[in-house]
């Protein structure tokens, strides 16, 4: 099915209101239709669209099927549901039922967010049901979860527009990953472990691991422009293989993963556990992580590398 993605033109203005009806999150087993008048009742829905064009952010696209618009994506800086200050323009998006799931939704939101870039704008933020399964999309996208939204239903989320991004990883990602993965350990490691622990790690994050945890949906990757210089997995509230490379350190992306990741992990459970590296230890202290426990890792003879045995801790913070 073709579609094209073009700015909305004045004369469409009024069909906002209606693409706003249409992003109200209606949950599986309501019963009946949703009354049109939810959108004019809430103040913060009317903000949504309410005098469209007026205000100095206002901005919007149209999605249009055989010269009929059937999705819209707009940007508003006022009192609506997604927003968080004065300067965050924050997102409304819908399409009719027919044409989701067929990548228009995408397509929509990653020319919103390069206008926004371009623009000169550093963040925008949007509110979604929890139970909305356009979260993944907006996770997807590299918007993250910041906390609650109007009340405990709700999401409030943001994506920065700053130069960097952080998302799900795709399979696509999957050999940079490994690269990058590989590079920060044997630059990083072998300060700190001797040969035999260097090449164990480095047999611990293999290719088909990384795919694996990627095809779950596990890891996560922080893009500055289209590099990918840091990642981060988290499984339940398991955090592991955190790197970034070594000429990005000290700039704030370890800081920027792991704020991601606890965010993640923070939905379902009340705290994060990790394995500490040596390298690392300062890092997860300062993050407010205290020493759980030890626990020992006994490496078998590789190659020319004899047997040995590391002893590491065990993190845990509440979150
Ligand atoms: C959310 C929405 C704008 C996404 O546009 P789309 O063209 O369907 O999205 P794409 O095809 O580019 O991407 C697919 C993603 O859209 C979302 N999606 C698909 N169908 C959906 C639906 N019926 N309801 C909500 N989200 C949906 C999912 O996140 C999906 O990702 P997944 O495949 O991992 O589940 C569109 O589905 C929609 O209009 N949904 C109802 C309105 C809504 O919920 N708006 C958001 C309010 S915060």
């Amino acid at each position: 099915m073709g579609y094209i993605v073009r700015p909305i033109r004045r004369d469409e203005w009024a069909l906002l209101e209606d693409f706003l009806y249409e992003a109200i999150f209606v949950p599986d087993g309501f019963e009946g239709e949703l009354p049109r008048s939810v959108i004019h009742d809430d103040p913060k829905c009317r903000a949504a669209f309410e005098g469209f064009g007026t205000l100095p952010d206002d901005r919007a696209l149209v999605a249009e099927v055989d010269g009929e618009v059937v999705g819209a994506c707009w940007v508003r800086t006022t009192d609506e549901y997604g927003h968080i200050d004065s300067v965050t323009p924050s997102f409304s998006i819908s399409i009719y039922k027919p044409y989701r799931g067929r990548g228009i939704g995408t397509a929509m939101m990653s020319r919103m967010l390069d206008e926004l870039l371009e623009a000169g704008y550093t963040r925008a933020s949007l509110s979604v049901q929890k139970e909305n399964p356009a979260l993944r999309l907006y996770e997807r996208m590299g918007f993250r979860i910041v906390g609650d939204g109007a009340d405990e239903t709700e999401w409030l989320m943001v994506r920065d527009l700053c130069g960097h991004e952080i998302s799900s990883a795709t399979l696509e990602s999957a050999d940079a990953i490994y690269r990058l993965v590989q590079t920060t350990i044997h630059a990083v490691y072998p300060d700190c472990y001797d040969p035999a622990v260097v090449a164990a790690f480095s047999c611990l994050h293999s290719p088909d691991v990384i795919r694996a945890d990627i095809a779950a949906g596990k890891i996560f990757i922080l893009k500055v422009g289209d590099r990918i210089v840091g990642t981060g997995t988290v499984k339940e509230n398991h955090i592991m293989r955190v790197f970034v490379l070594p000429e990005e350190q000290g700039k704030g992306y370890g800081t920027r993963i792991m704020d991601e990741l606890e965010a993640i992990a923070a939905r379902s459970h009340s705290a994060a556990v990790l394995e500490a590296s040596v390298p690392a230890r300062a890092f997860y202290l300062n993050r407010g992580y205290r020493v759980a426990g030890t626990q020992t890792w006994e490496i078998e003879p590789c190659d020319d590398l004899p047997a040995t045995t590391l002893v590491y801790e065990v993190m845990e913070k509440e979150l």
